[in-house]
């Protein structure tokens, strides 16, 4: 932005101090704002309350960088209804400000609590990627390409159509992804008078929303065609001009090197500098970051420890490296938030001490499948046995009619590759999980033990299906999940 736009409009900046500040308080103040994307979820509360205040903090630096960027364009105005890259950056620039805005208002815990897991946050990244990053890419494209060829842009008309396109592809992208947002949440939480939740289904709601997904897509297409015009557009222009693959330039010579200049501001001095300059970058960056992470390391109390949590069994952990490598994760979270509406549908909330043997964690950050933390736990309507999952995953569309989740049949066919485990015992001991020592010569025997029950399991109940496959990993993963602090029914009847 600081360089295309001020060369596009052929006008200054139009205040270097701000961008200045624009820069050092952006890199500054983002890193802490991290937890902003974790707030009620099992990270310490200091945490959280950094990651709000220095989320809210980051609308001065953005706000300062959109004005900024707009008052680039005064007196200039006039050429942006003609010209299509600087219709391009002002649309930019506008979803930078509304973005950076909804940003630190998404961060207050309130507003977290109804929009984390729903489509508003894709909505509110979309509005960024799409409007802010792509358009300023797109006038960047529009301004170098005729430069670099020595020519006229091919056609500014099929730019304009690009540029109005684009706008409405954005439109279409993310206001059913808003409408999206806002139902499931509404959905997710309702109660009614007895107290029960009014939609204990989660297919229900994902019914709901599917209207708004096939509106995203209309959208995200408008939005690709409206690259491809570009992409012809460009490539016209590449035929017709000749590449410039040396520009003569001239500036003036660099005084010797060294010491600061009178009347040089520091930061000048220090902009001739990149090694310093780089230097000070990264210590700007790393405060917050050391700040936030290395308490977490540091202080046991801020993750109480839980005696009953143990670490997987050397079949559940291949079970969750299969569930990671199948992208469970991005449909299902494994973070039940201390909501009334998600123990009432989910379980017992997840508590920070039940994730210190998961690495990596999956916690997730969408629910376009309903939470899995508490998918172990045998009580109630929760109950699903290893059959129903087999099932499940052969076919969802069996056991729901109307489920949107994807069939999983090869995991029935393809075999668990147990000639990993001894290193992933040993991956594992080297991150702290307390395996005993030379388990990894012996973690296969109990996989093999583990995994028969299982088959044998369902056999009984007319499923056939052997004991290596890695359905039965992902069966013995799914069914430990969440179990740790939760007694299961059918284990007391055991004991
Ligand atoms: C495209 C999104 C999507 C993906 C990917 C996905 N699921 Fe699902 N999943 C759903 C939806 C939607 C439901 C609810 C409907 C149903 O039960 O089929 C669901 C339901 C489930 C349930 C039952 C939850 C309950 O208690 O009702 C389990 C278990 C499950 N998924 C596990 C998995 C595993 C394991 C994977 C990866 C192998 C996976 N899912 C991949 C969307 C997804």
């Amino acid at each position: 932005m600081y360089y295309f736009m001020p060369k596009a409009a052929n006008r200054p900046v139009y205040s270097y101090k701000l961008s200045i500040i624009h820069f050092w308080a952006l890199i500054f103040l983002y890193i802490w704002a991290g937890p902003h994307h974790l707030l009620y979820q099992s990270i310490p509360n200091w945490a959280q309350s950094l990651g709000t205040v220095f989320s809210i903090m980051l609308i001065a630096p953005s706000w300062g960088g959109m004005i900024n960027g707009l008052l680039t364009l005064r007196g200039a105005w006039d050429k942006v209804r003609e010209d299509p890259v600087l219709k391009f950056f002002v649309v930019a620039v506008t979803a930078y400000g509304m973005s950076t805005f909804e940003g630190p208002m998404l961060s207050l815990k309130s507003i977290n609590a109804i929009s984390h897991f729903t489509n508003w946050t894709v909505g509110h990244v979309h509005i960024g990627a799409l409007g802010w990053n792509g358009f300023l890419t797109f006038g960047m494209v529009y301004w170098l390409f005729p430069r670099m060829f020595n020519t006229k842009l091919y056609s500014v008309k099929l730019a304009n159509l690009h540029f109005w396109m684009g706008t409405l592809a954005i439109l279409f992208y993310s206001i059913p992804l808003y409408w999206a947002g806002w139902t499931e949440a509404s959905m997710w939480k309702q109660f009614n008078e007895a107290g029960d939740l009014v939609y204990p289904n989660f297919l229900q709601i994902v019914s709901q929303i599917m209207p708004m997904y096939v509106m995203r897509v209309v959208g995200g297409t408008l939005y690709f065609i409206g690259a491809l015009l570009m992409i012809f557009n460009i490539a016209k222009t590449v035929k017709a001009g000749s590449f410039v693959a040396m520009e003569a330039a001239e500036a003036p010579a660099l005084a010797k090197e060294g010491g600061m200049k009178s009347g040089e501001s520091i930061h000048r001095f220090l902009e001739r500098k990149p090694v310093r300059f780089m230097i000070l970058a990264i210590i700007a960056i790393l405060i917050g970051g050391i700040v936030e992470i290395v308490p977490t390391y540091l202080i046991k109390s801020n993750i109480p420890t839980i005696s009953s949590v143990k670490p997987y069994t050397p079949l559940e952990l291949q079970g969750r490296d299969i569930y990671v490598k199948e992208g469970c994760y991005n449909c299902h979270s494994q973070m039940i938030r201390p909501f009334r509406s998600e123990t009432e549908r989910y379980g017992e909330y997840s508590k920070a001490g039940e994730y210190v043997y998961d690495h990596p964690f999956q916690w997730g950050s969408k629910r376009t499948g309903p939470d899995l933390w508490r998918e172990g736990v045998k009580t109630g309507r929760n109950y699903k046995p290893d059959s129903w999952h087999y099932n499940h995953f052969m076919d969802p569309q069996k056991m729901n009619a109307t489920s949107i989740m994807p069939k999983y049949s090869w995991l029935a066919d393809l075999e668990i590759d147990t000639e990993s485990t001894p290193r992933k015992i040993r991956v594992m001991q080297t991150l702290g999980v307390p395996y005993p020592e030379g388990y990894d010569l012996v973690a296969n025997d109990d996989l093999k033990a583990q995994a028969d029950k299982i088959a044998a399991g369902l056999k009984a109940q007319g499923i056939d299906v052997e004991s290596n496959k890695q359905v039965i990993a992902l069966i013995a993963y799914i069914q430990r999940i969440g179990t740790d602090i939760v007694v299961n029914a059918e284990d007391s009847e055991n004991k």
